[in-house]
């Protein structure tokens, strides 16, 4: 077995008894330090940044939290039309707070049902939100991604990966086997992480119709979180 499969196994076990937090209720509950734990991703939050065209206008951020990818998006793009989903209001408020005099239109809504409108956007972001749900509702959001993109738009995700096949299997096991016993129903949403391998990301993404599906690579020293691109 490989390092990062028995260090899932090991963290499964030393956490087994926990009950599980519904999604908004987990980011809820850590706003005051949730900044301070995201700062390790700074690179990332640069680096999707730095992939955005010249040309954006109009963009959407799937599970946008407090803002941190938008902190270095509009740096670079002060005056774009942003609009940001998020279930949580507590994250949403922070973000209000910190980017009050940009154009932003902020909604407290799941990304799943919430109607994302037909080429209204350049771009479509998402940054470590989607590493909680199965293939299935995944390709369900990435057709509605894919619609709301303006014809060569992109879609960027930056989000974790399960380095093998066993380790996907693995977590959503255990994310099944908690919800029984916490006895939660499958529609309601949960933090906990079930990412795919980056494989499966990559033919969810291609499924929806994109022209181009690619991994734009992995930072040094981090082959968890992958930056993805894809093309309308
Ligand atoms: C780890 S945080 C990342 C936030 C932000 N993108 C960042 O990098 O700081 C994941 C965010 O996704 C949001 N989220 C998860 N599932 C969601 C859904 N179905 N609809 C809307 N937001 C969702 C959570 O509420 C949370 O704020």
């Amino acid at each position: 077995m490989d390092k990062d499969y028995l260090e899932l196994k090991q963290w499964l076990e030393e956490t087994k008894d926990e009950p599980l937090e519904t999604m908004a209720g987990f980011f809820d509950a850590r706003i005051d330090s949730y900044e301070e734990h995201m700062a390790r991703w700074k690179a990332h939050y640069q680096w999707m940044a730095d992939l955005l065209p010249t040309s954006l206008e109009t963009l959407l951020d799937l599970g946008c939290g407090t803002g941190l990818e938008l902190d270095y998006i509009l740096a670079r793009f002060p005056h774009l039309v942003v609009v940001g989903i998020d279930l949580s209001e507590r994250m949403l408020a922070q973000l209000r707070k910190k980017h009050g005099d940009k154009k932003l239109s902020l909604v407290c809504a799941d990304y799943f049902t919430y109607d994302l409108g037909q080429e209204r956007f350049d771009a479509v972001v998402s940054f470590q939100s989607l590493h909680h749900y199965t293939a299935a509702k995944k390709e369900e959001l990435f057709r509605k991604v894919h619609r709301c993109l303006k014809p060569g738009g992109v879609y960027l995700e930056c989000d974790y990966i399960a380095t093998s096949q066993a380790i996907e299997e693995l977590a959503f096991f255990e994310a099944q086997r908690r919800r029984r016993r916490d006895g939660i129903k499958d529609e309601v949403f949960v933090h906990f992480d079930t990412p795919l391998t980056l494989e499966h990301e990559l033919a969810c993404i291609r499924k929806a119709g994109f022209t181009v599906v690619e991994l734009v690579g992995f930072l040094p020293k981090d082959q968890h979180t992958a930056m993805i691109r894809a093309m309308k």
